[in-house]
């Protein structure tokens, strides 16, 4: 691959990095799995990017919809804007799921407490409710710390095994695009596109 395409993907996985610490541009990623002959988008934050094994990590609700949707179709798309330097990075990954094994294990032990109240909720995310509510009102003055591993059961990891990474720059001088292709055994090969 030529060396300013091979430099311009490491600046791409590196965003990611920098964003996964909240040191550029959002934490924020958008994920969209298909399901019921629809693309259903949300944000979450992004976990972990690693380079070195293609791979990017979020967190989730074991009974949320998008697991067993995910399970049965693992094709995710992901959308990454980092509104300072004006670039977009569109992903596909192909998904697997992670609960109570060591993957998940090592993920809990890096998330927060505020994060971990998350999993808590009395009922599935999406179940109806009778009256505005959090959720977590069932468990009343009960307090948590660090500690605590309540909300471990319902807590999941979602690893993307990234397979195609396309970069967008807008710049008033002339935009910027190109497009990656990870495949098995040769790797990475990329060409420029016509922003
Ligand atoms: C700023 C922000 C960050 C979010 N982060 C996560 C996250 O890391 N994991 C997650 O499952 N949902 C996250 N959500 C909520 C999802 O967008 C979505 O509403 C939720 O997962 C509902 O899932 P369901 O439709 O499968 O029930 C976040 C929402 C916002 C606004």
């Amino acid at each position: 691959m030529e060396a300013k395409l091979d430099n311009l993907l490491a600046q791409s996985w590196e965003k990611l990095q920098q964003a996964k610490r909240g040191k550029a541009g959002s934490r924020y990623i958008t994920v969209c799995n298909f399901a019921n002959n629809y693309p259903n988008a949300y944000t979450v934050v992004l976990r972990e990017a690693l380079p070195d094994r293609n791979l990017i990590i979020f967190h989730t609700d074991i009974r949320s919809e998008k697991v067993s949707e995910i399970k049965s179709n693992p094709n995710l798309t992901v959308v990454y804007y980092d509104d300072a330097d004006h670039i977009q990075i569109i992903l596909k990954a192909e998904a697997a799921i992670h609960h109570q094994d060591d993957i998940a294990k090592q993920q809990w032990q890096q998330s927060g407490f505020k994060s971990r109240r998350n999993y808590l909720t009395e009922h599935a995310p999406s179940s109806p409710l009778n009256e505005e509510g959090s959720g977590l009102e069932y468990l009343g003055e009960q307090k948590f710390d660090d500690s605590d591993p309540a909300g471990y059961k319902n807590f999941a990891v979602v690893v993307l095994d990234v397979h195609s990474l396309e970069y967008l720059q807008l710049n008033k001088d002339g935009n910027r695009r190109a497009r990656f292709k990870n495949e098995q055994q040769k790797g990475w090969a990329g060409e420029w596109i016509t922003p």
